[in-house]
């Protein structure tokens, strides 16, 4: 058993903003930190375009950032937490720089700005085409500076313990739900233990691998948010899955290589398989017109033209600048025999990004007791319907900050709770075939992005949770026997996100940011979010 006064799930740059804050003001507390594979294997590595915030006051403003979050998200975000995020923002972002997070500048010294859809101004702070990894690099390197700070890779976390492993009956109804800690599978010895803390800040991010198509790494399969709705936590807006428009296109391939939104920003067009630029006719913002329009283009094209995709033309860009602010994606492309300036880019969207999660207030409270939420995994209000590009990682860092600033205002009330019994594996075995969970894991993602991709339907939708429910059922006959496995945790967390998904998007009788189905082309009147 380890007991800890903080326990963080996951060291993407929610978790890790969160631990050095906490670690600096109580440096007589333990933080811990499980990760379930090497500590930087996070979606935060691979962000490319960068950090939406306003650092130019002449010419730029809070109110217009304000404004294009409030039109991507479509009706749907809170207004309080947008304001309150992008206000914020510039101190959150002054103090990863202070940790030691590099930013583009130019010969001036000036910060270099690029823009992505949705947005009105150049404002994404970067670092060529990888600032995640920057970021990222230099969080675990300020995190690795604390003593009180302990990180512990290739833990598996697999349920967070509440009164239900004390033997009580909870419910979504139970008022008093609390967290103790969590059970996590320790992968260098395949034992399962038993994680008491005070306060439990999940920061696991995203659900990408729930598709066929992804950006996100392996590692994105939900399991917060998975385990959050076992424990009765709310769930909120599962329906609005980010498709971005441009992943590169190569057949088979998964996780997607991202080819940033930055290039559009920069000049890159896209077109069709004739050589038409075909954005103009479905938006007048063209090839910069929100995530979810040029997707929802891209995959009308597509199918118009019987294609699996499309063209990115960075033909009349300007070279020097190309290779400078993205050398990443030309070395990609170039080890696949293309040459960005002669030969145009095949792109396909691909699922990016969950904008629902595990519903916080304003300061990243779930709604279990001392469960808090920061990162992709939660849904704080900021994103609504569809998310503003190169907001997320920003949002990360500002509700890091106000969990932590919360926590720390609360924490003569938190302590341990004595009594949670140990994981009872007994009458387990080893699964006697993989192919049991492979398989079902291919299901799963042919099903979600094939009836609940970008456009869906009612009967898309009835489809899909019946095959869903079927895996489910045959997953959970596996789970009860088999001796436990990221393979098959992570399985039976992704069909959760699935049902989570499909439930959502049911509920939702209308068309609206991300979610979009054909049975319902318009927007309701009535605004609602969908809490499972
Ligand atoms: P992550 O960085 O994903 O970290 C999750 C952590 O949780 C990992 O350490 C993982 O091991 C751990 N974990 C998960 N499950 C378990 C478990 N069961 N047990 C133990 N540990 C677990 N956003 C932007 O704002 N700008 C961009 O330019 C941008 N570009 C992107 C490009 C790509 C290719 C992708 C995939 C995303 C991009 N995003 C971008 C989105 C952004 O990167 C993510 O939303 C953000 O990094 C999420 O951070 P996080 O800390 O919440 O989670
Ligand atoms: C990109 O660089 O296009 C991704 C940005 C994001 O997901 O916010």
């Amino acid at each position: 058993m380890l007991k800890t006064d903080f326990l963080v799930i996951g060291s993407g740059i929610a978790g890790l903003t969160f631990a050095v804050k906490t670690a600096r003001r109580f440096p007589d507390k333990t933080i811990t930190i499980l990760t379930k594979a090497n500590t930087d294997e996070t979606n935060t590595k691979y962000a490319q375009g960068g950090i939406a915030v306003v650092n130019d006051l002449e010419h730029d403003s809070y109110a217009k950032h304000i404004e294009d979050t409030l039109i991507a998200g479509d009706g749907l975000c809170n207004p309080d937490i947008v304001e309150a995020v992008v206000k914020e923002g510039p101190e959150r972002v002054n103090e990863i720089i202070e940790w030691g997070a590099n930013f583009d500048k130019d010969i001036q010294g000036e910060y270099m700005r690029g823009k992505e859809g949705g947005h009105s101004e150049f404002r994404i702070l970067h670092y060529k085409d990888i600032t995640g990894s920057e970021i990222e690099r230099a969080l675990v390197e300020e995190a690795k500076q604390y003593s009180n700070i302990n990180i512990y890779n290739h833990w598996f976390v697999l349920d967070i313990i509440t009164q239900h492993h004390l033997g009580y009956l909870v419910t979504k109804a139970t008022p008093d739900i609390t967290c103790y800690g969590v059970y996590a599978l320790n992968l260098e010895n395949n034992s399962i233990e038993k994680i008491l803390a005070c306060c439990t800040i999940m920061a696991s991010g995203g659900a990408g691998q729930a598709y066929r198509t992804t950006t996100n790494p392996r590692i994105a399969t939900g399991d917060g948010i998975a385990m959050a709705y076992r424990a009765k936590a709310r769930i909120e807006n599962m329906e609005f899955i980010q498709f971005h428009p441009t992943a590169l296109y190569e057949a088979g391939i998964s996780p997607s290589f991202l080819i940033t939104e930055a290039v559009r920003g920069d000049g890159g067009i896209l077109r069709n398989k004739d050589g038409v630029a075909f954005m103009k006719s479905y938006d007048p913002r063209a090839d910069l017109a929100p995530r979810d329009v040029v997707a929802r283009a891209i995959d009308s094209e597509m199918k118009r033209t019987g294609t699996e995709h499309v063209y990115l033309d960075c033909g009349d860009m300007d070279k020097h600048k190309f290779q400078q602010h993205f050398p990443n994606i030309y070395a990609k492309c170039k080890s696949i025999g293309i040459d960005v300036f002669l030969q145009m880019i095949p792109v396909a969207p691909a699922a990016h990004y969950c904008c629902g999660g595990i519903k916080t207030d304003s300061v990243g409270r779930s709604s279990i007791i001392n469960l808090y939420a920061c990162g992709e995994c939660s849904s704080t209000g900021l994103h609504g319907a569809n998310r503003l590009a190169s907001n997320s990682l920003l949002e990360a860092l500002v509700f890091a900050h106000r969990c932590a600033e919360d926590i720390a205002n609360r924490i003569d009330d938190m302590h341990f709770h004595e009594g949670v019994p140990d994981w009872n594996a007994s009458g387990t075995n080893d699964p006697r075939e993989m192919i049991l969970i492979t398989q079902s894991l291919k299901e799963l993602q042919l099903v979600m992005s094939d009836y609940v991709g970008i456009v869906r339907n009612d009967i898309r939708l009835h489809r899909a949770m019946s095959r869903i429910d079927l895996l489910h059922n045959e997953t959970e006959d596996l789970y009860k026997t088999a001796t436990l496995s990221p393979h098959l945790c992570e399985l039976r967390n992704l069909i959760t996100i699935g049902y989570l998904i499909v439930k959502g998007a049911q509920f939702r009788k209308e068309s609206r940011g991300l979610h979009f189905n054909t049975d319902y082309p318009y927007k309701s009147d009535i605004l609602q979010q969908v809490v499972l």
